[in-house]
């Protein structure tokens, strides 16, 4: 842990939760100095939206089919962040694309995470897309949102590979838990105030091997 003072985030959410759950658990182990100010979900049912309300997280739902475009709905997503003097955007499993109302108004301060390693397999079903193209490894990417899609500058990515008899759920489950680990890990290094974007490229002051990138080979069963 560091002097430096906590970092502010908001989550963005649209279903199950568990990277957000990771970030809880991360900030009650004091592995990452963070204060989550608000939870988002676009979806009413999200799961996580529970798991933040049970730990009296401030949990919103917004709707995006109440507003007429992509736009108004980035407003509201920004006027509650600001509301809640969110500074780093998480966006953990959100299921929208943002606009430049949100990116301009958060530029290099919202982080998405993708279940593959950026840029391979863009979009949804990043897993299903792995195991049809036949790769023997994927991963997951942690990376500062731009205009496209997931293809903005790469944060941390950790490497999984992609075993024989696996089906998407085994894939899925073996880079879950590594996105558990690396999400974390990005927002430390951005409350650590060491990263720094540059064009295309993410630099991380006084990084080591592990946080620059890193790879698990998993032989256990999933
Ligand atoms: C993760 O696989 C993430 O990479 C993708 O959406 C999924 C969200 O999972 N962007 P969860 O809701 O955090 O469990």
């Amino acid at each position: 842990m560091t002097s430096m003072p906590a970092v502010k985030l908001g989550v963005l959410i649209s279903g199950e939760g568990t990277n957000l759950q990771a970030i809880i658990e991360a900030i009650d182990r004091n592995e990452l100095a963070a204060e989550i100010r608000v939870v988002i979900s676009n979806k009413i049912a999200a799961r996580g939206l529970e798991r933040a309300r049970r730990r009296a997280i401030p949990a919103e739902f917004i709707d995006h089919r109440s507003f007429p475009s992509r736009e108004d709905f980035d407003r509201a997503l920004v006027d509650s962040l600001r509301a809640h003097q969110v500074e780093l955007v998480i966006c953990a499993g959100f299921m929208r694309l943002l606009s430049p109302v949100m990116i301009d108004a958060f530029r290099n301060r919202i982080m998405n995470i993708h279940p593959a390693l950026c840029p391979a397999f863009p979009g949804v079903n990043a897993q299903r897309q792995a195991l049809d193209y036949g790769v023997r490894f994927s991963g997951c990417t942690v990376f500062f949102v731009t205009e496209g899609i997931d293809d903005g500058p790469v944060i941390v990515q950790a490497v999984v590979p992609v075993e024989q008899d696996d089906d998407e759920v085994a894939l899925a489950a073996r880079i879950h838990a590594e996105e558990h680990r690396i999400y974390t890990q990005a927002i430390r290094l951005y409350q650590e105030g060491r990263l720094e974007v540059r064009g295309r490229r993410v630099h991380i002051r006084g990084a080591s091997p592990e946080e620059t990138a890193t790879a698990t080979i998993d032989r256990s069963p999933s």
